[in-house]
């Protein structure tokens, strides 16, 4: 079985930044990815819109030329959302929709997740002039939609609690607060999350990763896999379920791929394991995996509909630029994913940190 799609985009990814970039970079174009979004959490975080980068941020632009320095001049679109934080102003909104640098925004739960620290609390924001600013100029909210008590119960009831706590108390008050922003959750993991999408407005979508798809939180245990520590942290199978369902629902527009590939070139460390999990060289062949583990034939024309809008046609869209035009292949063979060799260290992929051999091969 041999597919053509169209080629895609990464709607939540990390390249970071130093000499590894350029790997990173490469290991997406080797998949067919036409594009991306890269996440802000770089240190310093990417936190003013233009200019040179400061001591305490870099700037969209700043960042943006790094990444196109490091090779991602040849992307169809390049995304670098601004974080966030205590300095962000309407102002800095307006002007930068203005110059067209600015198309996103990130919210950060303060201390949810990696380089997360400069977050500012959701409770601040709404009804606020920053996101009233970026809902008048068409500016998308990307959200890290977490809410962690500060001392929570177990851990894994913490995890689990999080983002429902976030989707069931801040989500339904931001948009009331503020019907028209645009808003994309980010890496949703568990049915609330999925169910609450779904039953959103058009102008509501979300990104799925490949491992949310496929594990549960059974696989990360048993064995200790530990590379397929990320977070937020995969769950049950319930919410698996759920995530499926809506990525395969006929006709879906809100759903689409956003890796949150998130290399760490010291994965394990002395006395535990940074969260991400790596998928660059091999989203694609996860993506399709998870798919046929949801029960659909890539090989039938309804099939290969349902994967080509989640993996290539709905992000463009609800972003508002334009498929890609070029295409890409994938065959149903066997194939590995080695470790990707970086100038600041190896990094091993989820597939490889999983003893896992794919099933799907990059023409
Ligand atoms: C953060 C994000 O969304 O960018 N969360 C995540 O990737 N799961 C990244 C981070 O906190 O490092
Ligand atoms: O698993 C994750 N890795 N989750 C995050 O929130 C951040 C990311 C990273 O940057 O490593
Ligand atoms: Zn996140
Ligand atoms: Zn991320």
């Amino acid at each position: 079985m041999l597919l053509t799609l169209p080629r895609w985009f990464d709607l939540h990814t990390h390249f970071r930044q130093g000499p590894a970039m350029p790997a990173y970079v490469k290991a997406h174009r080797d998949m067919g990815c036409a594009g991306a979004l890269a996440m802000p959490n770089t240190q310093p975080p990417v936190s003013y819109v233009s200019g040179a980068a400061q001591a305490d941020g870099w700037s969209i632009e700043s960042y943006s030329a790094e990444l196109r320095a490091a090779g991602a001049e040849a992307f169809e679109q390049l995304i670098v959302p601004l974080y966030l934080t205590k300095h962000t102003t309407a102002a800095m909104i307006r002007e930068g929709a203005a110059s067209g640098l600015l198309r996103a925004c990130k919210y950060y739960p303060p201390h949810g997740t990696t380089n997360s620290e400069h977050g500012v609390p959701m409770d601040g924001l709404i009804g606020g002039e920053v996101l009233k600013a970026m809902e008048e100029c068409g500016v998308v909210l990307c959200i890290h939609g977490e809410q962690h008590a500060l001392s929570g119960p177990d851990y894994i009831d913490a995890q689990q609690n999080a983002e429902t706590r976030f989707y069931t108390d801040r989500m339904p008050r931001l948009i009331a607060a503020h019907p028209k922003l645009r808003i994309v959750c980010e890496h949703i993991t568990t049915r609330t999350a999925a169910e609450f999408v779904a039953a959103a407005p058009d102008h509501v979508g979300a990104t799925i990763t490949p491992q949310h798809l496929l594990y549960t939180l059974g696989h990360l245990i048993q064995g200790l896999k530990y590379h397929l520590y990320c977070l937020p942290i995969v769950k049950f199978q319930d919410d698996r379920a759920a995530l499926r369902k809506v990525v395969t629902a006929a006709g879906q527009t809100k759903f689409f791929a956003g890796t949150d590939s998130a290399p760490h070139t010291t994965k394990a460390t002395a006395c535990g394991c940074a969260a991400g999990c790596f998928t660059g060289g091999c989203a694609p062949q996860l993506y399709a995996m998870a798919f046929e583990e949801a029960g659909i034939d890539l090989g039938s024309k309804d099939g290969l509909a349902l994967f080509e809008r989640f993996l290539s046609l709905n992000g463009p869209a609800f972003y508002g630029f334009p498929a890609s035009k070029e295409t890409f292949q994938m065959e149903k063979a066997p194939s590995q994913t080695p470790l990707l060799e970086t100038p600041a260290g190896p990094v091993t992929p989820l597939p490889a940190g999983m003893g896992l051999e794919l099933t799907w091969r990059l023409v």
